[in-house]
């Protein structure tokens, strides 16, 4: 495949870091296109365990050009501490990392609002406080500020200074926070001038790369995305592959396959809706051999079984042609396994999401029960290794979501992957 794209099929962290670096090998461009340091995407390199959170996962791969798009929010910051992080483990990044000259720029002050609004509202939505909704708030209100601003530092100092004034004056910052801030601001402008160097034209990049093999990287997932997701409980980008298009300059006619990627079951952290949450033994036992925490926050991640109405959902908002499904493993000691078809409300039954997504909070999920498999599945390298009720249960999930299920995960570490083409 020439150029693929990589998404989030359910609520973020479905293992899209481990598969971007998987399919990553012998790639000439990987391109992120939306979100921004809310992201959080694990690889294991040698065994070691790397989380990065803007830069695209293939950095880990020396042959690949890294884009970040226009269509993200950038932190000078985190980007640095990244940059430095690939240094200290002697990845290069000279010349292989771009960043767009029309994203927009998280700044302290962004952080500092997305902080302030999430304790006002009670951590309502649960957002990772990096500031992307502020950020993203801005470029929509048009005085947002960009990675070209940067290249002129005069500029960049006068548009702080008047975000500044405004953040001060609309009351979206305390008094008491001005010294802190001030201070990061200080550390911002340095950040600035170091990630100067990794800024320039990426859709000239990209087309003049089309005939090469191109790899895309959603972050976050389909129910996250503003337009589709379990609004308001979202993040505030596309994540789905529509974004794709507005975030890269990539229309979808240019894209030869969609890959989703679910877990086996569903995680989901922050607020909102989750229609197969398991608050029993089951939800709990999930979490610890999942691991499910946060990869950028720390937080606990919420557990539920495999939601079948969202999956499908999920394949026609992103045109996917195919599915890796990911963490089969952390199931293996599960009695019974259970996938949610369709959801019950007002003593009527439907399969469709679109019309219930506003309402997640009063329906009731109903269930198919499959045998568990009850047998490590962790050094499977082929289909016909897995014991017969794991491939039962894959089956059963690709013929209903109507996607073939490609790719499917077993473990956390590069090797442990089953190629099922
Ligand atoms: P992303 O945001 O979609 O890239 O996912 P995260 O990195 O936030 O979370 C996925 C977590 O699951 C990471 O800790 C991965 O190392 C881990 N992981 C990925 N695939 C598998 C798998 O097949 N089995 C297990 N047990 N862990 C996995
Ligand atoms: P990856 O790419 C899971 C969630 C937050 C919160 C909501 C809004 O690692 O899959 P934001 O900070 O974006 O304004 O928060 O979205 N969220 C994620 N959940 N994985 C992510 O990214 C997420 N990025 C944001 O928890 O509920
Ligand atoms: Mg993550």
């Amino acid at each position: 495949m020439k150029i693929q794209a990589i998404v989030g099929g359910q609520w973020g962290d479905e293992g899209k870091g481990k598969i971007v670096d998987l399919l990553s090998e012998g790639v000439s461009i990987v391109a992120r296109y939306q979100g921004g340091a809310n992201a959080g995407h694990t690889i294991y390199k040698n065994d070691v365990k790397i989380v990065l959170h803007q830069i695209p996962t293939g950095a880990l791969r020396a042959e690949c050009t890294c884009i970040l798009g226009k269509g993200m929010v950038i932190d000078p910051i985190g980007i640095l501490e990244e940059i430095n992080l690939l240094k200290s483990l002697d990845v290069s990044v000279e010349n292989r990392i771009f960043i767009d000259n029309y994203a927009h720029i998280v700044t302290p002050i962004h952080k500092l609002i997305d902080k302030i609004n999430e304790e006002k509202s009670g951590n309502e939505i649960g957002t990772t406080c990096k500031g992307i909704g502020p950020t993203y708030t801005d470029k929509y209100q048009r005085i947002g500020i960009r990675a070209i601003d940067i290249l002129s530092f005069d500029k960049l100092k006068k548009k702080i200074e008047k975000r500044f004034k405004k953040a001060i004056s609309n009351n979206e910052i305390n008094q008491s926070d001005i010294p802190q801030l001030k201070e990061e601001i200080e550390e911002f402008y340095n950040a600035a001038n170091a990630i100067a160097i990794f800024i320039d034209d990426t859709f000239i990049m990209l087309q003049n790369n089309l005939t090469n093999k191109i790899l895309i990287e959603g972050a976050q997932g389909t129910m996250l995305d503003i337009d589709h997701g379990t609004f308001p409980y979202v993040t505030s980008s596309n994540c789905s592959s529509g974004g794709i298009s507005t975030g890269l300059g990539l229309p979808g006619n240019k894209l030869d396959s969609i890959i989703g990627i679910f877990k086996a079951y569903t995680t989901r952290v922050g607020g909102g809706p989750f229609p197969t949450e398991l608050f029993d033994e089951d939800g709990k036992k999930m979490g610890e051999i999942g691991k499910e925490f946060g990869a950028t926050t720390g937080r606990p991640r919420r557990c539920g079984w495999f939601d079948m109405v969202a999956a499908k959902y999920s394949m026609q908002i992103n045109g996917l042609t195919g599915i890796a499904l990911t963490k089969l493993d952390v199931l293996d000691s599960f009695k019974t396994i259970k996938v949610c078809t369709s959801y019950e409300i007002n003593n009527k039954q439907t399969s469709h999401m679109s019309g219930t997504i506003n309402c997640l909070e009063d329906i009731k999920p109903i269930y198919k029960t499959f045998p568990g498999w009850e047998t490590p599945i962790v050094n499977a390298t082929t289909f016909a290794d897995l014991p017969k009720n794991a491939q039962n249960y894959i089956i059963y999930l690709s013929d209903l979501i109507g996607v073939p299920i490609e790719i499917i995960s077993v473990g956390p570490k590069r090797n442990q992957i089953i190629i099922n083409q």
